[in-house]
Order: C-alpha cells, then structure tokens, then sequence
C-alpha cells in the first residue's frame, strides 16, 4: 500500500509510536497509555519518552525523542504539562513525527486559543497533524493500539466511534465492552485544532473493518466539509449521529424570518437527514443501533412480519412499527401459507402471529424457521412475553440460534423479551455473547427501524443536484453598487431587479418617487393596486404603516400615499423615504414562504414553509442545505403544513408545485453561487393552480458586511 496516498492511515496503522511524558509513576496519565498500549498488543514500535530516564515495563525509556536510536515514530502521543508542549512538538517535528496526539489540557478550551494556535501552526509548517488537544487518546484496532488513558478492556469489532467530549468518550469505551459492541476505533478530538470528524471518517469509510460509524458532536466547524464527506459515506455504511445542545442559541439576532426560524438545531437536524445520517436523541439508543446494525444484514424488501406469544406485546408492537415507519406485511394467503402450520389453531396468522401464551422455544423456531425461507418476508420481528413455560437456556439457545440462522441467509431479526427475573438473565446471558436484545418492544421496533432508514437512503437512485445556471457577472454588478452604497440590503426595486435575473416572477410594478408619479404608474398598471413605501430604514413595512391593499382607483391611490407618509414618519420621523412602490394587486393563493441563507455552520441552506405574517408564529418551515436534488426539495415541501394547502383542499385545484420547487431551486443557486448574499426571503410566494405558476410579493435580500465583492 502506498502510504502517501492515504496519509491518516498512519494515525490509525502507526509503524511506531512515541509517548511523551510516559512515568513510572503509575498514578499518572502517560504510564496509563503506555500500559494501554501494550495491553491492547500493539506490534509496532513503542517508545516511551522522559528526562528522568529508567524502565516501563521492561522498555527502555528514553530521555528524548531526539534520540538518534529511535526509530520511525508515525505518532506522538503528548501526556505533559500545556507549558511544555510547544517545544516537546518542536523536537516532534526534528524527529519527523507525522501525527500529534495532545492529551494535554489547559488550551482554547479554557481561553488559551494563542498557544494552540502557535503549536498547529508549527506542526503544520513542519509536515505534522494534530488530533486534540485536551482528549483522550485514539484507540484502533487495525493497529492493536490503545492510545487512550481509558478502561483496557476494549472489545474489537466493527465500529468507528468518534467523540468530541473526551469524558463521555471513556466512559463509551466502558459501555460498549459491556453491551457486547466491538470497536474499530475510537477517536477523541477534543479542541478539534486540526483535525475533525471528517479527516477520522475518511478512513473510517475506507476502513474494511468498519461497518457502522458512531459520532458525538456538539457543534461543527466545517460543516460543509462534513456534508461531503457523508455524501461519499451514508450510501455505503450507516452513521449514527448524537449532537447535544438543541438550543437555538446564534439564531437570536437574525435579520430576517430565515434566520430566526434556523434554530441551529432544526438546520442541523434536517440537513442530517438530508445526508442519510441516523440522528439517535440519546446514548442508550445510538448503541442500541450500534449493536444492531453492526450485525445484521439489510433486508431485501419492506415487509416486516411480528412473531409473539402475546397478544398485548404484538399490539404494543404494530403501534411501534407505525412510529418506526416499519411496513407489516399484509398479505393475508402467503401469512396463512407460512405460518399456518405452525401456529395453533386458537392463534393467529394474521400479522402479527400469534403463537400463543403455551408457545415453547421449539414453538418459535418452527414459525421462525417457516419465515426463514420465504420469499416475500424481508425482516422478522421476534417477541417473547415471560410465560411460566418459560426455560431461560432453551430459550437462550433458540435466539442464538435463530440469530445466526437469520444472518446467513441475510434476512434481518430483532429480539425482544419482556418478564421479570428469568428474563433478565436470558437477556444478560445473550448480551454477553453479543447478540442484540432488547427488554423493550420499543426499542426493538425502533432498532429495525433504524436499520430501514439506512436500507431505503441507499437504495435511493443517485440524482443529480438541481440547479439553474444564472448570469452571476450581473448579480455581482448589482451586489457591487449596493455595497458602493454602504448597504447591505436590498431596496424594493434593487431586489426586483434581482429577481428579473434569477427568474422568479414577480407582480408588474414602478417605483414612484412622489404623488404624480404615484398616480401616472397606477394608471399604466392598472387597478386594483397595492402601495408600498420604499425606504433603506424601514424595513418591517406593514409595522410602520408603510403598505395599502386594494386600491381601486386615483382617489384611493392620492388617500393611501399621504396616509403612508404620515404613518411612516410618525414611525421613524428620521427615516429616508424614497417615494412609494406602486404595485398589481394580485389575486389570492397560497400563500407560502421561501428562505435561502448562508448557515454558520453548513453554509447554503434554504427554507420553504407557511407564508405571510404568521410564520414566525406558525414556524411551519423546514430547511435543508444546498446542493440539493428535487426529490429532497419535494420531501422539505411534503414535511410542511403548506403541502395539503398545495395540494388543494375542499375540492380546491391543485396549486403549482412545480412552480414552488422551481423558485426554491432558484434562490438556492443564487445563494450557493453568489456568498455575499447573507439571506434572501420571499414572503409570501404565490402559488396559484398548477399550470399557472406563483408570483414572488416581497423580497428581502441582506448581504455580507464584508466589503468588496
Ligand atoms: N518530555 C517528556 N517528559 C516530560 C516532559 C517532556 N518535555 N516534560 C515533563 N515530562 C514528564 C514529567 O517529568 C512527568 O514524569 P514523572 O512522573 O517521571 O515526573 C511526566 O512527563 C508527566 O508530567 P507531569 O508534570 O507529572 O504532568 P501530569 O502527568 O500530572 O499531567 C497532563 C500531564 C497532560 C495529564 C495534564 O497536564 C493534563 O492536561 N491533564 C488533563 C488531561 C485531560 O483530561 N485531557 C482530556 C481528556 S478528555
């Protein structure tokens, strides 16, 4: 293999790995990784490193890293005091180290940003990456290598485990040994000074060993890195997400409805989905699917068939798999023609099947075994209720063999016991041969669930993005006299003009500079008319008085313009009103809302939802990130209240749905194409019968405080 090629191999597959601050005091960090080190059967190089000198367990300790009898060292692992690390790395990079591990703490996390700026800087200037500081340690089973001060005993296995939070992180290490789930690896990033999740997913994804990746973030930096790498990963192995912080902390001082209703949870939640990952709300359930997922195989088809002993089990069961979005199988004559025989006659076939409160484990495994074979069955659901013909080995045996019987010919099971003591100890006894089990129904539904979601996001037909070549040089000029200006926003007639060249219609209208020319443009567009004051310090009209609807005539048309002044002034009396804007009154339809933003973390995001002026009220919106295909545009649409509305209701025609997802295809060209624009919104966004289209009434463009273009 040629290393060059796939460069974060040697953090995971090191020839030789060097730890500096190793102590023969026992109580101490760098002693814990060295031992850790060689427990977990490392067979690379392993030298530990101090002034003092001496012996740890039986390796010679050396007193630098510059030691010319040292050989290759791939990674340094750094257990000392943050005073010290700037020139222990100093001498990394004489060494030629290539990767950093920096336990230390004491760094931006707590305000010290100059001193880890310093030490990336020069590992950067000097070939070297940086995993942390403040973290734990990597462990990789490639390598046999537990570089972490965490627990020895680590399972090995087939999940990648990355960790932002370096406490939960050992205590993972922990869990997943005990609930039986083998590790891959296990990454801390920590400060994230350099690398990040997405550098440990390249290789995850590249890793033959790893089946299923797990990751706790609490914020991203590279969001938009991040989507791309999942782009290449969620078809090919599942990822499993766990973000804390659902505040909508950053949102508060938006600008526009976009900004505010982008929760930087909601964004996150929707453009993860969006990227095929599983988002799991608590640890309990992330490793639940972990195990799960791990090591089943993905169904062939939808049709899910529940086998219980109890009838209130199944019940509680086929509620779930509504939740779960799980299809139980319907088909009355192939349930009859594979379970009939073994079922009793005083139980059911119908799904779910009911084998009934006398059911044995051999009972099971005839019905089990009848579904095993059949076309047309894709994943079992197997549910056992504490009966008092409950024998906990037979039952033990007959899971783990129904559990492996399954897994060969590919087709996916769940099992899920509930009782009392009995069924504790089946439970604990499967769970320490590391067959997934679950004491609750819910859960058991849930972990199929999960693994459906990954089944039906890569058996999605790749599709390209949907995108709108636009005149960019003409947006440019026109972002570029704004800014001359010293705006950064938009006037009524600059955004429309705006509008012109993107291709979002909008209704006929003139700018009319005072009451004359109010009445001419009305006369030449024609009546009924709306009138709307135009002024860069107003920007909430209708608040100020600014807009008048229905305007039939020149005598409306005189009456709504001095009463506009007057509100307005009495508004904001310093306030420069440039005149009025004079505009067709359009007719009613639906009316919704289209937002497109730059997202602090994933970039290009856009918004559909309800319109008008309750959105902030009805927060009806959804989001998704930019690039994006029109299948997912058409799914943001579907997760509204607006898509019955689209739809029609009460006999209603149709509306132009097509013309909606044209417009959000639009603004979110614009907005991934042209980044000094900050937020655009459209609100409200007609949308008449299909085949007549929608018309755009307001738009709102901000730009970048940025200077230049
Ligand atoms: N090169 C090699 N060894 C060095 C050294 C250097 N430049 N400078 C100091 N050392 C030695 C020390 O002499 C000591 O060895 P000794 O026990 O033989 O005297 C050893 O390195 C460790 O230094 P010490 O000063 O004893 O520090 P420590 O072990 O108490 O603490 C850290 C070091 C890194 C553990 C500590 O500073 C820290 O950051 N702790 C928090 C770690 C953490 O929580 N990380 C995040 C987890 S999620």
């Amino acid at each position: 293999m040629n290393r060059n090629v796939w460069d974060i191999r040697y953090l995971f597959e090191p020839d030789g790995v060097a730890i500096i601050g190793a102590s023969t005091d026992s109580s101490k960090i760098g002693h814990t990784i060295v031992d850790n080190i060689m427990a977990s059967g490392y067979r690379g190089k392993i030298y530990p490193i101090n002034p003092r000198g001496g012996d740890l367990n039986g390796i010679e300790i050396r007193t630098t890293i510059k030691d010319p009898d040292i050989g290759n060292v791939d990674v340094a692992v750094l257990s000392i005091p943050s005073k010290f690390v700037y020139e222990a790395v100093k001498e990394c990079g004489e060494k030629g180290v290539k990767f950093l591990v920096i336990i230390t703490s004491g760094f931006s996390e707590v305000g010290n940003s100059s001193e880890e700026k310093r030490i990336v800087e020069y590992a950067t200037d000097h070939g070297m990456r940086v995993l942390g500081p403040n973290i734990f340690g990597i462990y990789s089973a490639n390598a046999d290598m537990n570089a972490t001060f965490g627990s020895k005993n680590v399972l090995k296995g087939n999940v990648g485990i990355i960790t932002q939070s370096g406490a939960l992180g050992i205590a993972m290490i922990g869990k997943t040994a005990i609930e039986g789930i083998g590790l891959s690896a296990m990454i801390s990033l920590g400060n994230k000074s350099d690398l990040d999740e997405s550098d440990m997913m390249e290789y995850l994804l590249k890793d033959d060993n790893t089946k299923i990746i797990m990751c706790y973030i609490e914020g991203v930096q590279n969001g938009e890195r991040f989507l791309e790498t999942l782009s290449r990963i969620t078809r090919r192995k599942p990822v499993i997400v766990i973000k804390s912080g659902r505040s909508k902390r950053g949102a508060m001082a938006a600008a526009s409805h976009t900004g505010s209703l982008a929760g930087s949870d909601k964004v996150f939640d929707k453009v993860m989905r969006q990227a095929g990952v599983i988002r799991a709300d608590t640890l309990d359930e992330a490793f639940n699917w972990c195990k799960f997922l791990s090591q089943s195989p993905l169904p062939r088809g939808e049709n899910v068939v529940i086998v219980t002993n109890g009838g209130g089990i199944g019940v509680l069961a086929t509620d779930a798999c509504e939740k779960y979005e799980l299809k139980l199988l319907d088909d009355v004559r192939l349930m009859e023609e594979t379970y009939g025989d073994a079922t009793p006659e005083f139980g059911s076939v119908k799904n779910p099947v009911d084998i009934t409160g006398g059911a044995r484990a051999g009972d099971y495994d005839k019905a089990l075994g009848a579904g095993l074979d059949k076309e047309g069955i894709d994943a079992v659901l197997s549910l056992y209720c504490e009966t008092s013909t409950l024998n906990v080995e037979n039952l033990v045996k007959m899971i783990e063999e129904n559990h492996h019987r399954y897994n060969m010919k590919g087709k996916p099971i769940v099992f899920s016991l509930v009782g009392g003591e009995k069924v504790a100890r089946a439970i604990e006894t499967l769970t320490e041969k590391g067959i997934p089990i679950y004491g609750d129904v819910d859960e058991a539904v849930q972990v199929l669930g999960a693994l459906y979601r990954f089944f039906r996001f890569r058996s999605e037909p790749a599709e390209a993005v949907a995108e709108v070549k636009l005149d960019i040089g003409k947006v440019r000029g026109m972002i570029k006299r704004v800014k001359d200006d010293e705006r950064t926003f938009l006037l009524a007639d600059e955004a429309k003009e705006l509008m012109k060249v993107v291709g979002v219609t909008m209704p006929r209208s003139k700018v009319a500079r005072n009451l004359d020319e109010a009445v001419r443009y009305s006369n030449e567009i024609g009546y009924p008319l709306v009138m709307k004051v135009v002024s860069r310090d107003i920007i909430h009209k209708s608040d100020a008085g600014g807009v008048a609807l229905d305007l039939e005539n020149e005598e409306e048309i005189i009456d709504a313009y001095q009463a506009i002044m007057t509100s307005c002034r009495a508004h904001d009396p310093n306030a420069r009103i440039e005149g009025v804007e004079v505009c067709e009154m359009v007719k009613k339809g639906v009316e919704t809302i289209i937002g497109a933003r730059q997202d602090n973390n994933f970039g290009p995001v856009i918004m559909f939802g309800m319109g008008g002026i309750y959105v902030e009220v009805l927060k009806d919106v959804s989001f998704r990130s930019v690039p994006i295909t029109r299948t997912e545009i058409t799914r943001m649409i579907k997760e509204t209240k607006a898509y019955p509305l689209l739809l029609g209701v009460r006999g209603e025609e149709k509306k132009d749905i097509d013309g909606v997802i044209d417009t959000i295809i639009r603004l979110g060209s614009l907005i991934s194409t042209c980044r000094e624009i900050t937020d655009i919104e459209i609100n409200p966004l007609i949308a008449y019968d299909q085949g007549k289209g929608v018309k755009a009434l307001d738009v709102r463009v901000l730009l970048s405080k940025e200077k230049g273009v």
